[in-house]
């Protein structure tokens, strides 16, 4: 059955790695945790696609969902400055498979609120970047993957400095502390540029 896919409505999205795919896969940095296996392309398909079998070397699943922690005052200030998928100029693209700890999930939502943001300003810093940064958030853990989110980030080739320079500020605070399997895998899109 066909299922519609409204705007804010959980989109469910499946990257599959492997020999074909619209990304050329750059780099993948195993950056805590266990690895996942080497490939040259990353597919990404959206919808009632998203749900079929597993393909190519791994595949990993996720879902666009709620937010958790964001104040109607900073999804004002983001809506206004977020650029959306797919922009003509943005051929770089980087897929982060991330799983939070055990000490983290074990946490109310208020005081992992408390770290994610009033301590480690991940809203605030990441809105600097905005809107050469395009973002989208998928959720796994609820699925049983093997990563709790799946970030997937949009951007020119002439940004990835800003980039690198975003992650590593991200990195540095007390949020990524909880932070115990990380991969950050570049993208670039395949075909002629
Ligand atoms: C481009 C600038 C960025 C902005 C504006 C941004 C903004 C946000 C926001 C608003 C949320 C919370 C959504 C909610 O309320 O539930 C979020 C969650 C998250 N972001 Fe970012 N972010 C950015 C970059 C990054 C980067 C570079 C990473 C690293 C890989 C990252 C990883 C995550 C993760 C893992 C979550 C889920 C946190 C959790 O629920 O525990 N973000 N981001």
């Amino acid at each position: 059955m066909q299922t519609a896919y409204g705007a804010g409505a959980p989109l469910p999205v499946a990257f599959a790695a492997g020999d074909e795919g619209a990304w050329t896969i750059r780099s993948m940095e195993i950056r805590r945790g266990d690895p996942l296996a080497p490939a040259i392309r990353l597919d990404v398909t959206e919808g009632d696609g998203a749900r079929g079998a597993a393909r190519g070397s791994w595949t990993l699943r996720g879902v666009t969902s709620n937010m958790r922690y964001t104040t109607r005052g900073e999804a004002t200030s983001m809506t206004s400055k977020q650029a959306g998928l797919g922009r003509p100029q943005a051929h770089f693209a980087a897929l982060i498979p991330i799983r939070k700890s055990p000490a983290w999930w074990a946490m109310p939502q208020d005081e992992r609120r408390a770290i994610y943001e009033e301590r480690s300003r991940h809203t605030s810093i990441g809105m600097e970047y905005l809107p050469a940064i395009a973002r989208r958030l998928h959720h796994s853990r609820d699925l049983g993957e093997p990563f709790d989110f799946l970030t997937w980030f949009e951007y020119a080739p002439e940004d990835e400095p800003q980039f690198e320079h975003l992650l590593a500020r991200l990195r540095a605070r007390e949020e990524w502390e909880y932070v115990d399997r990380e991969i950050d895998i570049r993208l670039a899109r395949a075909g002629p540029i």
